[in-house]
């Protein structure tokens, strides 16, 4: 995209959220990439481009090999922890604070949208902030050190509180989504490939609605199954401070 062209689209976005007074913002790992946190689909670290992990990221491979789990997912809660909220987190957590309703929906488990300040949001896909046992389904924080996958209550299998494959979503989160996607005048689509269901659902609910739906990514133009009203393809640590700043300020003018 040339200077001008993302310029231009920023301007569109900003003009959007301008006149918004309800926003829905979601989020995968592209909003973090930024942060150094590695995403699943794209870059050289992508997470599931080793097949190997890709095997246990489910509850029956967990069950099967869970020293290997509970090591990844523990060397991913420590990334995350030790990583900070990037300058896009920061403008979304701005957002909240500037719009009378707003609901951030996040596919991602790295807390860091919690650390930027943002308030109201849907972990979709869980947290790796807290772990929970497999037999008792006691929710613990995430210990540190990892030690042992062990309950400290019951002694089953410990594992994180994220969503695997073939796993239902939190309870009560897709509705609470859907139904925000629908209702809002502006949702924001950021740094996902969104192709993952049913999150996907929550954008495409938007679309469907014909809401206007701006989507932030360097590399993709839209969505693959709708219209996207506007595409501004950059970097969301370079882009939302830009588009959050231009709202603001042509409010003031
Ligand atoms: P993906 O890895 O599928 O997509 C990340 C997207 O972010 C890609 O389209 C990148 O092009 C884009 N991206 C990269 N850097 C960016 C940046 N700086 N700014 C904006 N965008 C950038 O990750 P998700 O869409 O989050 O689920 O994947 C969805 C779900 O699939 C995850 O929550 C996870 C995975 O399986 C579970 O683990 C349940």
């Amino acid at each position: 995209m040339s200077d001008d062209i993302l310029g231009a689209a920023i301007d569109a976005a900003a003009r959007a959220l301008a006149a918004a007074t309800s926003v829905v913002v979601f989020t995968g790992a592209g909003v973090s990439a930024e942060s150094g946190i590695p995403t699943f689909r794209s870059g050289a670290n992508a997470l599931w481009s080793n097949a190997d992990i890709a095997q246990f990221a489910n509850p029956t491979g967990y069950r099967r090999r869970p020293h290997d789990a509970w090591s990844w997912y523990a060397k991913r809660a420590q990334v995350a922890r030790e990583a900070q909220p990037n300058a896009a987190h920061h403008a979304i957590a701005e957002i909240e604070r500037r719009v009378s309703s707003f609901v951030l929906v996040t596919q991602n488990v790295d807390g860091l949208h919690r650390r930027a300040g943002s308030a109201n949001v849907i972990e979709l896909h869980g947290t790796l902030r807290r772990a929970r046992c497999f037999a008792c389904s006691r929710y613990s924080e995430w210990p540190e050190p990892p030690g042992e996958p062990t309950c400290g209550d019951c002694g089953g299998l410990l594992r994180p509180d994220v969503v695997m494959f073939e796993e239902m979503l939190p309870e009560g989160a897709m509705e609470a989504a859907i139904d925000a996607a629908r209702a809002c005048d502006v949702l924001f689509s950021v740094g996902t490939s969104a192709l993952v269901w049913p999150a996907a659902e929550i954008p495409r609910a938007a679309v469907n609605a014909g809401k206007t739906v701006v989507v932030v990514n360097p590399d993709l133009e839209g969505h693959p199954w709708g219209r996207t009203t506007i595409s501004v393809r950059g970097a969301a640590g370079a882009v939302l401070p830009r588009v959050v700043e231009r709202a603001w300020n042509r409010e003031q003018r």
